[in-house]
C-alpha cells in the first residue's frame, strides 16, 4: 500500500487562548505550558462541508478524479449526522460513486482506517481507497469545564490510498477502559430505558491518557523497528497523534531522537482526533518534506483506549 496522495480543509474561525480566559478561569500561560496549544480552529456547523473539501483536495493531489476511487473509509468519532453516516453525506457532496463506510477508533482512526484499507488493497478487489477524517471534538465537550474544551479543534484531512509501494507494518491495540476517557449519548424518550442517561460530554482521566500514550507510542514504535530490522536511527520522520507537544517531547526523547524529526502543527490546531495524523501529514507532504524512499513511523492514540501505529516508506 502507498499513499498517493493527501489533502486537508480547516474551520475559518481560529480561537486564540486568550479568547477562552474571557468565559473560562485559565489562561494562555497554562494553556501553552500544558499543552504547547496556541490557537484551535472552531467550525461554523459545516462539518460535512469540510470533509468532502479535504477529500476532494486529496483526490486532486493524486491526480485522479472522484470517479476513480472504489472504496470511501470515514473516520469520525461525532458528527451531527446519527444516520446516514459522514462516508455517506460525503460520497454525495464529492459525486463519488462508490461504498462508503465509518469507522470509530477515536483519535487513532486514521490508523485503523488505513490499516484497514491495506488489507482491502491486499484482497485485490480495489485499486484506490480514500479515506477521510471528519472530526468536530469541539462539539463532544462541556464548554464549562476548563480541564477539556481548551484541548480540542475541529478539522477534516484525507488520503488517496492504492496498491503498491514497499510493505507497510501495522501494530493496533486496544485496552478497554471506558473510566478514563469516555461520553455518553442521551437515550432520547424511550419509555422503555431504565437508565436516565441525558447524554454526557467528554470526561478524561488527563494524567492517565498522557501515560498510557507515552508508553504506548513508545513501545508501538520500537517493535515495528525490530519488526521491519530497522533502527530508530533509520526513521525520517516521527508523525504522532498531536494531543499534547509534552507527549511528544517525552515519547521523543524515550526514543533519543532529534527535535526535527518530530514535526507537529498542534500549536494552531490542538487536538483534533483522528485528523491529527493526516492533517500534519497534508502539511508536510505540501510543504516538500515528505522525500521519496524516506521512512514514515505513525502513532496515534485515543478513546477505548485505542492505540494504531505504522511503519512505510513514503
Ligand atoms: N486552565 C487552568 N488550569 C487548569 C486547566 C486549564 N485549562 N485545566 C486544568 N487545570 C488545573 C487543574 O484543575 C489542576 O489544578 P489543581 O492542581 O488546583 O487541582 C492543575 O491545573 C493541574 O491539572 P492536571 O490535570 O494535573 O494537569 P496536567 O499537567 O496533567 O495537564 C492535560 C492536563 C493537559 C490534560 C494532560 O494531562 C494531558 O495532555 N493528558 C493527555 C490528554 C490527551 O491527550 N487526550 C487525548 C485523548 S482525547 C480522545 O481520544 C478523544
Amino acid at each position: 500500500m502507498k499513499i498517493i496522495g493527501t489533502g486537508s480543509a480547516t474551520p475559518e474561525l481560529v480561537v486564540k487562548n486568550t479568547e477562552l480566559e474571557s468565559f473560562l478561569d485559565t489562561s494562555d500561560e497554562w494553556i501553552r505550558t500544558r499543552t504547547g496549544i496556541e490557537e484551535r480552529h472552531i467550525h461554523d456547523g459545516n462539518l460535512e462541508g469540510l470533509a468532502a473539501e479535504a477529500a476532494r483536495r486529496a483526490v486532486e493531489n493524486a491526480g485522479l478524479s472522484i470517479s476513480d476511487i472504489d472504496f470511501l473509509i470515514c473516520s469520525s468519532v461525532y458528527n451531527r449526522f446519527m444516520v446516514p453516516a459522514m462516508s455517506c453525506v460525503v460520497q454525495g457532496l464529492t459525486g463519488a460513486a462508490c461504498p462508503c463506510l465509518d469507522i470509530n477508533g477515536a483519535c487513532a482512526g486514521f490508523v485503523y482506517a488505513l490499516e484497514m484499507a491495506d488489507a482491502y488493497l491486499a484482497r485485490g478487489r480495489h485499486r484506490n481507497i480514500l479515506i477521510v477524517c471528519a472530526e468536530e471534538p469541539t462539539r463532544m465537550v462541556d464548554w464549562t469545564n476548563r480541564a477539556t474544551c481548551v484541548l480540542f479543534g475541529d478539522a477534516a484531512a484525507a488520503c488517496v490510498v492504492t496498491s503498491g509501494g514497499d510493505d507497510v507494518l501495522f501494530r493496533m491495540h486496544t485496552a478497554s477502559n471506558i473510566d478514563v476517557l469516555h461520553g455518553y449519548n442521551s437515550a432520547g424518550n424511550c419509555p422503555y430505558d431504565k437508565s436516565g442517561r441525558t447524554g454526557e460530554a467528554m470526561s478524561m482521566n488527563g494524567q492517565e491518557v498522557y501515560k498510557f500514550a507515552v508508553s504506548s507510542a513508545t513501545e508501538d514504535i520500537r517493535a515495528l523497528c525490530e519488526t521491519a530490522g530497522i533502527s530508530l536511527d533509520g526513521i525520517d520522520h516521527f508523525v504522532l497523534h498531536q494531543a499534547n507537544l509534552r507527549i511528544l517531547e517525552a515519547v521523543r526523547t524515550r526514543l533519543r531522537q532529534p527535535v526535527e524529526k518530530f514535526p507537529h502543527n498542534l500549536e494552531h490546531y490542538g487536538n483534533t482526533s483522528s485528523a491529527s495524523v493526516p492533517l500534519l501529514l497534508d502539511e508536510l507532504h505540501r510543504a516538500g518534506k515528505l522525500k521519496a524512499g524516506q521512512r514514515l513511523a505513525m502513532s496515534a492514540f485515543g478513546a477505548g483506549l485505542t492505540t494504531g501505529a505504522c511503519l512505510l516508506t513514503w
